[in-house]
């Protein structure tokens, strides 16, 4: 059977796209810029964007479009009998960890939406607010219920392929996506007050910029681009043999930064216009969103809009996550499409109900800890704290330092088909040198070898 391919350019940027897009825009980014100085923080997330997202990225699309494989194939037939291939295993392992805490977290965020559309929201207070937020993630039953319905959303839009599926959903919901978080902007700039919100967004405080604010920036720049684990090797093996991988790269990362800073745009203004403190993660989304949408005018209506599109990022994100597991299994394996997908979906379900039962000490499963940390807080650090900077830092050697020059050179280029000469040039000089400086740094921070 013929290997599927994107249709087109605009089909890979959106794939891409929708893979970088995810709850890191809304939970994560708008709130860290705020804290770390605004403006100061953007300046260095980009510096960080250019110096080790960027260069992983292509890293990865090389390697995935040469040899149109899943990432562990990818990796055994550019160094056949060698051990370069566990980068993909690894990545396949970092994929099944962040999904497990990732599909519980989309759960509620779906769960959300259906409240949302049911009107719970109306008029609520800050007590109930949190009341209902206790209720959604304690369960037992909801949230295990909602983070099957996402496995089985997912699974089915994988299942239909990569044309049928990932591509047509995203090229259907990216845009989408970008309509619906105008439509809460627009809502949220005619506030009284919302230039406050905006300050705290775009102040420019170079004082806030601490080494830990740079470390995080970094970290940022890997989780948001979903770089280290393999997911860009397996789409960019989909990528159309004419794209410019250095074109798609850059417009997706842009493109990624534009929705972060639109969604702090919707969500600023609107909690400082009702004089609330702006809180980080899960709080932030579930909790200070559902109190200060109900109070003002069409309030549901937005909120509506909001966790559709929440909705929407997570689910994106997700079908490039599962995708690496996926095409290994597809692949590597001889699964077909939907057997492989439905296996994913299962495991993902049954062992992420471990993450769902424990992200709180009242949890069913809140008791269970070790060194500290549930399930739920374990599948997290190991996967963004560890396996995503080492499998980062593996991949920049392997394209720097293990792969022929000329040989990354001529599928960048397109067989020559581009003029790309300068641009590449800076490109590996950076990937042999910078990056994987900068990679060591950050791992040996986050495992508290050394500290800033
Ligand atoms: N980039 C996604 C986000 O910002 O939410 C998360 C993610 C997706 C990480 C895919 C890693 C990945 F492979």
């Amino acid at each position: 059977m013929k290997r599927e391919t994107f249709s087109s350019g605009l089909a890979v940027f959106f794939a891409t796209l929708g893979s970088a897009v995810g709850l890191g825009n809304i939970w994560k980014f708008p709130y860290l810029t705020g804290q770390y100085g605004g403006g100061a923080f953007l300046a260095v997330y980009f510096l960080c964007i250019l110096f080790v997202g960027l260069p992983v990225m292509l890293g990865e699309f090389y390697i995935g479009r040469k040899t149109r494989k899943n990432a562990v194939g990818a990796l055994n037939q550019l160094k056949p009998g060698t051990s370069w291939k566990y980068i993909g295993i690894m990545g396949a392992l970092s994929s099944y960890l962040i999904m497990f805490f990732y599909s519980c977290v989309a759960g509620w965020v779906y769960f959300y939406l259906f409240k949302a559309i049911k009107g719970d929201f109306a008029g609520i207070t800050m007590a109930a607010a949190k009341t209902q937020f206790g209720e959604v993630i304690m369960g037992p039953l909801s949230p295990i219920v909602w983070q099957f319905i996402v496995m089985a959303v997912v699974a089915s839009i994988l299942a239909m392929g990569v044309k049928d599926g990932i591509e047509k959903i995203t090229k259907t919901l990216m845009p989408l996506l970008f309509v619906l978080i105008i439509i809460c902007d627009i809502r949220a700039l005619t506030l009284p007050g919302a230039m406050e919100g905006i300050n705290f967004l775009f102040q420019v405080d170079f004082s806030k910029l601490t080494a830990a604010a740079v470390l995080t920036a970094l970290g940022l720049a890997f989780f948001k681009l979903s770089l280290g684990m393999g997911t860009m090797i397996t789409y960019g093996s989909y990528f159309t043999q004419d794209n410019n991988l250095f074109g798609t790269a850059t417009k997706v990362a842009l493109s990624d930064t534009l929705v972060s800073l639109l969604a702090g745009i919707a969500i600023f203004p609107t909690v400082f216009s009702f004089g609330m403190e702006p809180s980080a993660g899960p709080g932030l989304l579930f909790m200070t969103i559902p109190l200060v949408f109900s109070q003002i005018p069409f309030g549901n209506v937005l909120l509506v809009a909001f966790f559709f599109l929440t909705s929407i990022a997570a689910t994106t994100a997700m079908l490039s996550l599962v995708e690496v597991p996926l095409a290994y299994l597809n692949e590597e394996r001889g699964v077909s499409r939907p057997k492989a997908a439905i296996i994913n979906a299962v495991i993902i379900a049954s062992i992420g109900i471990l993450a769902t039962l424990s992200v709180d000490k009242a949890s069913l499963l809140g008791s269970y800890t070790f060194l500290g940390r549930g399930f739920f807080d374990w599948f997290d650090y190991i996967s963004s704290n560890i396996l995503l900077p080492v499998g980062g830092l593996l991949i920049a050697i392997f394209i720097g330092y293990i792969v022929k020059k000329e040989d990354i050179k001529r599928e960048m280029s397109n067989n020559g088909k581009l003029n790309i000469d300068f641009v590449f040039n800076v490109y590996y000089f950076i990937l042999r040198y910078v990056t994987p400086a900068l990679l060591l740094i950050v791992f040996l921070n986050s495992i508290g070898i050394i500290k800033f």
